[in-house]
């Protein structure tokens, strides 16, 4: 175990592991003390768990259930579960906040309303609460998942957004480097379960109201928010992201 990087070795640790592979960055961020958790959306992150079941080393992971994901993206999380014998550390959001805005603004607000409000309450909000349990953080963010937003992911970094006061939170991006040619090469190598929605034309995943498949040659990122300008195609779970 290594204590928690103080925020002037994470830009070191980020130079250091800049080229090193997804496995040992991963490896870097279960070997912290403290408590970290992989952050599962149901969609090819898939890889970071099969990453860490290699490792040996134990880990955690959790899923934000926003209530408006697709049905197979419920059954893949599911079979993860099973296929992996893990624990899957499920959030809800506030019952309130979501009842105050759907009767309020209706079911589907985000069409007219931009997605910020309903991802609001439905991810950010409950990925806070679980943050604040937690000295760090995984994700399966991509440089090539989101041009404009995601293009200079570091593979370590400090989450100003998401720390509290006295406590810093670091963020993993183990697959920042990888391509989502190399993310797919390994699903298949490997041979690990996807989600279904991929063989139905779907590549970037999300909630079903706001993501669609895209045609050939669209980037991933145009099947979410497709009515919202591309450049702020960021839901808050990743804001720091956003210049
Ligand atoms: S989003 O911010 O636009 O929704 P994206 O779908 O690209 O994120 O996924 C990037 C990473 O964010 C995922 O690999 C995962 O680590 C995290 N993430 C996104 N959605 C969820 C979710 N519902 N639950 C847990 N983690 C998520
Ligand atoms: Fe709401 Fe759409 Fe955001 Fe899901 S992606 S939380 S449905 S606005």
């Amino acid at each position: 175990m290594t204590t928690i990087p103080s925020i002037d070795l994470v830009d070191a640790l980020a130079s250091e592991y800049a080229d090193k592979s997804p496995s040992e960055i991963l490896a870097l961020a279960l070997s912290q003390q403290g408590e970290i958790s992989i952050s599962f959306s149901g969609a090819e992150d898939v890889v970071l768990i099969d990453m860490a079941s290699h490792l040996g080393k134990p880990f955690r992971v959790f899923s934000l259930d926003t209530g408006r994901l697709h049905a197979e993206t419920y059954q893949f999380i599911e079979k993860v579960r099973e296929h992996y014998k893990i624990d899957i550390e499920i959030c809800f959001p506030e019952s309130d906040a979501v009842q105050k805005l759907v009767t309020e603004k209706g079911l589907f607000s985000f069409y007219k309303d931009e997605h910020k409000e309903c991802c609001g309450i439905r991810k950010v909000q409950p990925l806070r609460k679980k943050l604040a349990t937690l000295d760090g953080w995984i994700t399966g963010q991509r440089k090539d998942q989101s041009p404009g937003t995601r293009d200079d992911i570091p593979v370590v970094q400090a989450d100003v957004g998401f720390s509290g006061p006295g406590k810093q939170l670091i963020k993993y991006n183990p697959l920042a480097n990888w391509s989502s040619s190399d993310v797919w090469n390994y699903i298949r190598m490997m041979e690990i379960p996807y989600n279904s929605l991929h063989e139905k034309g779907y590549i970037s995943i999300g909630c079903e109201p706001c993501t669609r498949p895209v045609l050939p040659n669209q980037h991933e990122r145009e099947g979410r928010w497709w009515w919202e300008e591309a450049t702020h195609k960021e839901c808050g779970l990743h804001a720091g992201n956003l210049k």
